[in-house]
């Protein structure tokens, strides 16, 4: 059988395959209906340095192929994480990586700091890209100067690799990505969701209580895949592809176009069990193509 392990930054992870941050909660909700011990890496939901209530509801709207979300970033804080939390996932059988948000510099800088205290986490994701909060979130992911100094400050608390996550609502995202690798980040994942609208025409209103909401799912895949491919020509540090992916194919369109690693996120909704399948699904391609290693596509795409 083909070998899917992979490194990204350092990180040995068992298959490329990783849950996208707030569409698996912390993994351990899932344990029953997965092995979790098969998925390449969980990252959990978005940590801010206090606790955040989110959005008003409704937060979340089915799209055609997809869905809207405003959450808003709700979480306990990352005190609670690290008391209540991570005692329940630090002996899982795969990585655990903590998304991270802020409203300012110094609040991840904090936050990353305590996290990075947890022996168990190889690895944290910079959120810099959420279009659902009103301070911080997307405002920092879509300037150089932003996006920069969030991944400075970070890099002074927090010792371990560093994920940056990139915004899809910017006019050029190599810019940022080459921006976010020279402020010290490890890699880029890419991408977050696209910040949309949905109306309810009886009531003449937005369906979400913010009016706009970040898009997700199988209908952003095509704009995730030109982000993955500029950015991987932009930039050395490896790149982690998201936006769409729910099938084995979806997910090997986005080796070849440059990804070391992917994330499933709406897809989880549907079939919790969705990251296990395409792992098995990558593995399977692999040996019908005649592939020893996972390696051998990476990147790999003809022009
Ligand atoms: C309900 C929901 C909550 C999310 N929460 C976060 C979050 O806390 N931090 C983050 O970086 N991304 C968050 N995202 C974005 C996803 O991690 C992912 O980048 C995006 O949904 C695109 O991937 P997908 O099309 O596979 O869902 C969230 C997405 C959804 C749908």
């Amino acid at each position: 059988m083909a070998d899917i392990h992979v490194n990204l930054a350092g990180i040995s992870l068992k298959n490329p395959v990783m849950t996208a941050s707030g569409t698996f909660g912390y993994g351990t909700e899932f344990a029953d209906l997965v092995n979790l011990s098969d998925i390449g890496a969980i990252i959990v939901k978005g940590t801010t340095l206090h606790p955040r209530q989110g959005n008003d509801y409704p937060r979340m709207a089915e799209t055609a192929s997809g869905m809207l979300n405003c959450v808003g970033l709700q979480n306990k804080g990352v005190d609670y994480f690290c008391t209540h939390i991570y005692p329940q996932i630090k002996d899982l059988d795969t990585r655990v990586l903590v998304n991270v948000s802020g409203s300012a510099p110094e609040d991840y800088a904090e936050c990353a700091a305590r996290i990075n205290a947890l022996d168990a986490i190889p690895a944290i994701e910079l959120n810099i890209s959420c279009p659902n909060v009103k301070q911080g979130g997307m405002a920092f992911g879509v300037t150089v100067e932003g996006a920069q100094s969030v991944v400075k400050a970070v890099r002074k608390t927090y010792h371990k690799p560093i994920i940056v996550k990139l915004s899809p609502n910017v006019t050029n995202i190599a810019d940022i990505a080459r921006a976010v690798e020279a402020a010290g980040a490890d890699a880029v994942s890419c991408i977050n969701t696209l910040m949309g609208m949905a109306i309810d025409i009886e009531r003449r209103r937005p369906v979400l209580s913010i009016a706009t909401g970040g898009l997700s799912g199988p209908c952003i895949k095509p704009v995730a895949l030109r982000c993955v491919w500029q950015v991987a020509q932009a930039v050395s540090i490896p790149v982690v592809g998201l936006g769409g992916i729910s099938t084995a194919t979806d997910a090997i369109e986005f080796l070849l176009t440059g990804a070391t690693a992917i994330q499933i996120g709406t897809a989880n909704f549907l079939d919790p069990a969705v990251s296990v399948k395409v792992a098995q699904g990558i593995s399977h391609w692999l040996d019908q193509h005649g592939c020893r290693s996972v390696q051998e596509i990476i990147g790999q795409l003809e022009s």
